[in-house]
């Protein structure tokens, strides 16, 4: 496309935003594909743009939604059932036993073997999963399911829990207990499971050739343009070449070719003492340190007393070799994993592919802390779908670019590419490429990039092509602008368009529609599609641009009796149908627990939520994947329990009365089979 028609192009769809609220822009739907696509000539005619909303099929949703609850007890609609298909501390051979969970309060964990028992085991803390059929008929996969990070009060007797943590009383257990470590290295990273459906229920394959587990100690190679680079370089790593571990692994994605795409988040909570490097230190290397909220002194998990590479003032380039997105091949544990640095550096909450209409990949991802940012990266290869071999190296090469939302209801994503003489310049503190990747944040905060109330995961609707992402809260953003400092720089804290809500305690959902319906655009159209919170008593609204503190919207729906109440939206998921399932991590309006709920995209019933499932007590809800056929859902109960301890458990799921609480992940059926929804 010319440069000239392509600002024509920008001039007219200026023009409809201002005419058009942000709400009816997207909502416009058909007329406004029907427009920009004849004047961009993109790859869909405007015929194909309403075939596609033609193929928008009625919401199967038919099941009675269920109340939020505080019972300890995962609580589904009347009709379904669930299978618990992995706990924490599942053996995924037979010859390592399970754990024994009875033994915790007496300290079995920190038992010698106990660490090389946990490597063989199904991790702690299930966050992202995966599903990777095996065979025709989806009654056998293999399940991808990333373990987040260790709940340590949940494992060892007398932790002090993460208040505690907070304090250093962390790290001053783990003086004292130097066999934590071990198992909480090997309790995290990734679980890879075959797993059946026998007699109608799904369980776990032991022995399965496909069982693996990548943990915190695996060996995994760095690709793309930051691979060897002088700042992902250690003593025990000259070269820069491969990472031992992956850790904090959020939420995932799935590649087209057939590859699991797994989330490095919060891992700055791994590193301790910065304040010891400062001196001396490069300015570059502390601004980038401070960029992520790396710890001065202790860490958050306390690892720095007997492992170096997580003490900043001994290894100071190792948190470089995290916050990655690493690629891994379910169906060949012998393939090693590899974290893909074109896709950027930051907290990585998932990674969501799509193929664009001329064969490229695009990648949505988001980075969770507040007033962080929403990427996009675009491959420059096409997608091969004859020829797997062609794919496996696709995310090493192309552009990531951050999204700027502007109040037009318009959006940019702007390309963080280096540019000797432009922004992206030794003056802004980048010497090449690979600093700007290794330094993403830092660079879309150059660009002007829009701060979010902490983008959590995004997804593609299957059925529209619309991007859906969950900003979970951000209780720091103000009713007046105003600059704050927050994570190593200066921010703009007030609303805008894209977080309308000061001290957004519930959070929301933003709904992209990309230019020409093409992943690789550009530019693109957005709206607020969901304003988290109570709609009861007067706090629904059918205008986002109407937002105050305490309202609630809810895609326009306007009956405030027939919404279930949510907050703190996090991992999303999608039906072939192409409702919108959200499970929720944190404060709900009515103190229930958290849970899983859906509504339709489009229709009459856009933005209708109904909660289908609620968590047991300190349980968030992750994962969030179906199979093909739809008749199996897939949920991460994670930290179950959480702000008890192994002395004191606050929650006895899914073992019943007097057992200690264990995350796992269940599969949800609807009994006597069917579309799980419906
Ligand atoms: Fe790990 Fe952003 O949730
Ligand atoms: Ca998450
Ligand atoms: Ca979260």
């Amino acid at each position: 496309m010319g440069q000239q028609r392509h600002s024509d192009v920008l001039a007219f769809q200026e023009l409809l935003a201002r005419r058009l609220s942000r709400r009816r822009l997207i909502g416009a739907g058909a007329a406004f594909a029907l427009t920009t696509s004849s004047l961009l000539g993109g790859p869909r005619s405007a015929a194909a743009d309403e075939s596609a909303v033609g193929r928008v099929r009625a919401s199967p949703l038919g099941f009675e939604p269920i109340p939020g609850s505080a019972a300890d007890a995962v609580q589904l609609p009347r009709g379904y059932t669930y299978d618990l298909v992995a706990r924490w501390g599942d053996s995924l051979w037979s010859s390592t036993p399970d754990l024994d969970a009875t033994k915790l309060a007496a300290g079995g964990l920190l038992e010698p073997g106990a660490a090389g028992r946990q490597q063989r085991q199904f991790g702690q803390n299930c966050d992202a999963i995966h599903y990777f059929p095996l065979d025709a008929r989806g009654g056998r996969g293999v399940l991808c399911v990333n373990n987040e990070y260790t709940d340590d009060a949940l494992m060892f007797p007398g932790h002090p829990g993460f208040a505690g943590a907070v304090r250093g009383e962390g790290r001053a257990y783990v003086r004292r207990r130097p066999a934590l470590v071990g198992v909480a290295q090997a309790a995290q990273g990734v679980s890879i499971v075959e797993i059946a459906r026998q007699g109608g229920r799904w369980t776990m394959i032991k022995d399965s050739r496909y069982n693996r587990r990548i943990t915190a100690q695996t060996p995994i190679d760095l690709g793309g343009p930051a691979r060897g680079c002088a700042l992902l370089r250690t003593d025990d790593d000259p070269h820069g070449v491969r990472v031992l571990g992956t850790m904090a692994n959020c939420a995932g994605g799935r590649t087209p070719w057939g590859t699991y795409l797994t989330a490095e988040e919060n891992i700055q909570d791994y590193f301790g003492n910065l304040a010891a490097l400062k001196s001396g230190a490069d300015a570059h290397l502390l601004d980038a340190h401070r960029r992520f909220r790396m710890w001065n002194t202790h860490s958050l998990y306390g690892w720095e007393v007997v492992d170096p590479r997580f003490d900043l003032a001994r290894t100071p380039r190792e948190p470089f070799r995290f916050g990655w997105i690493v690629e891994i091949d379910p169906l060949d544990p012998a393939r090693p994993p590899v974290k893909r640095t074109a896709l950027g550096r930051f907290a990585h909450e998932g990674a969501s592919p799509t193929i664009a209409p001329d064969g490229r990949v695009a990648v949505y991802m988001g980075d969770d802390d507040k007033f962080e940012y929403v990427y996009k990266f675009v491959s420059n290869g096409r997608f091969d779908a004859r020829n797997p071999v062609a794919n496996r190296d696709l995310l090493d090469h192309g552009v990531l670019y951050a999204a700027r939302f502007d109040a037009s209801g318009r959006g940019q994503w702007l390309p963080l590419v280096f540019d000797a003489k432009g922004p992206l310049g030794p003056a802004a503190g980048f010497r090449d490429q690979a600093e700007v990747l290794v330094k993403a944040r830092h660079a879309a905060h150059v660009l002007g990039a829009t701060p979010m109330d902490r983008p959590e995961d995004i997804e593609v609707n299957p059925v529209t092509g619309r991007v859906y992402f969950s900003c979970t809260n951000n209780e720091r953003r103000t009713a007046q602008p105003g600059l704050i400092e927050y994570a190593g720089r200066q921010v703009q804290a007030g609303t805008d368009a894209a977080n309308p809500r000061a001290a957004n305690r519930y959070g929301h959902i933003i709904e992209i529609r990309e230019d020409g319906d093409d992943h690789t655009a550009r530019e693109f159209a957005w709206n607020v599609f969901l304003l988290a919170g109570d709609a009861t008593g007067g706090r629904l609204i059918t205008d986002p641009d109407d937002a105050h503190e305490d309202s609630a919207y809810y895609a326009g729906f306007d009956e405030a009796g027939a919404l279930s109440p949510i907050g703190s939206p996090d991992n999303i998921g999608f039906d072939r149908s192409g409702n919108l399932w959200i499970v929720t991590d944190g404060r709900q309006p009515r103190g229930t627990n958290d849970g899983c709920f859906v509504c339709p995209t489009t229709g009459p019933q856009r933005g209708r939520l109904r909660q289908f499932m609620s968590g047991p007590v300190g349980a968030e809800i992750g994962g969030c994947v179906f199979t093909p056929d739809d008749e199996t859902l897939f949920l991460s109960v994670q930290h179950p329990g959480e702000g008890g301890d192994v002395l004191d458990p606050i929650s006895h799921w899914p073992d019943g009365a007097g057992a200690q609480p264990r995350a796992s992940v269940i599969a949800v059926r609807k009994q006597g089979g069917g579309v799980v929804g419906s």
